[in-house]
């Protein structure tokens, strides 16, 4: 039986974390072959690990240059680009608005909001060229809802979301499909550097009383990336256990 991304090529950065590496990981299931990125180099574990089908590079998404060699290395290796994941981000640190450093507000920026822009910026061409391409972006429901001293990842969420929908239009009628989703707490080392107190409070607000696993957000990433969601383009859907329905 054929997968459901079945020769197709794909970019995933932030692969190194738990949910970049479900993402891979599902995708290469579903017959994909995926340049997994990440700057941590845990990435390369995952690619031996997943064989012919998958392969490792170390980039900075904030670096138009890094960002360029991880797409180049798509077409060298495989032939072609059909999806894109930009799902590397930081958090950032939790301060008050008030009291948060203007460089650390910039660092998170430049990964989180321009790191999403280099990843459309060179894909999309690349994508007309072959005359289409999907192209998923990790938000969160931190660009729906405020979460307090996060103003810069808050920020730089609803930077992507809107980022999303404005590419979204701009191609939809020349067969790129550009979405987002915006995950609740999710089990991967991010939710867990957080504060215990602060994750206890997140589940104890959430309707479903627990926090999200990765390969959750991996079933959805596979849908928006394969041709399955055709007629969905400029989406933010939001996949938190009912969190910001409440
Ligand atoms: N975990 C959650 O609860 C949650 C909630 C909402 C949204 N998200 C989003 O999900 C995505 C994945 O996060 P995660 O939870 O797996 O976090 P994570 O910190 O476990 O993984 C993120 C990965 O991105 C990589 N990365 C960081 N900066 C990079 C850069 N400049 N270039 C390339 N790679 C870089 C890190 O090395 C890491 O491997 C992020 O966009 C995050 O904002 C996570």
């Amino acid at each position: 039986m054929k997968g459901r991304l079945e020769d197709k090529v794909a970019v995933v950065t932030g692969a190194g974390g738990a949910m970049g590496a479900a993402i891979v990981r599902r995708f290469c299931a579903e017959g994909a072959r995926v340049v997994a990125v990440d700057v941590s180099g845990e990435q390369e574990a995952l690619a031996s690990e997943l064989g012919d089908h998958c392969v490792g590079f170390t980039a900075d998404v904030a670096s138009a240059p890094e960002v360029q060699a991880m797409l180049q290395l798509a077409l060298d290796r495989f032939g072609r680009l059909d999806v894109l994941c930009n799902n590397a981000a930081i958090q950032g640190y939790l301060r008050l608005t008030g009291d948060y450093e203007v460089e650390e507000f910039d660092r998170v920026m430049a990964v989180n909001a321009r790191g999403v822009f280099l990843g459309m910026r060179y894909a999309i061409p690349i994508m007309l060229e072959q005359g289409g391409g999907s192209i998923v972006n990790t938000a969160s429901m931190a660009a729906k809802v405020a979460f307090p001293q996060l103003v810069a990842y808050s920020a730089s969420k609803g930077a992507v979301m809107m980022m999303t929908k404005n590419a979204a239009v701009e191609y939809a009628d020349r067969g790129i499909r550009v979405n987002c989703f915006c995950p609740g707490s999710i089990d991967t080392a991010m939710l867990n550097g957080m504060p215990r107190e602060y994750i206890d409070a997140v589940i104890a607000a959430n309707p479903v009383k627990r926090v999200g696993r990765p390969d959750e957000i991996a079933d959805l990433a596979l849908f928006l990336a394969s041709d399955e969601s055709s007629f969905i383009t400029g989406t933010d859907i939001v996949i938190d256990g009912g969190y910001t329905a409440l």
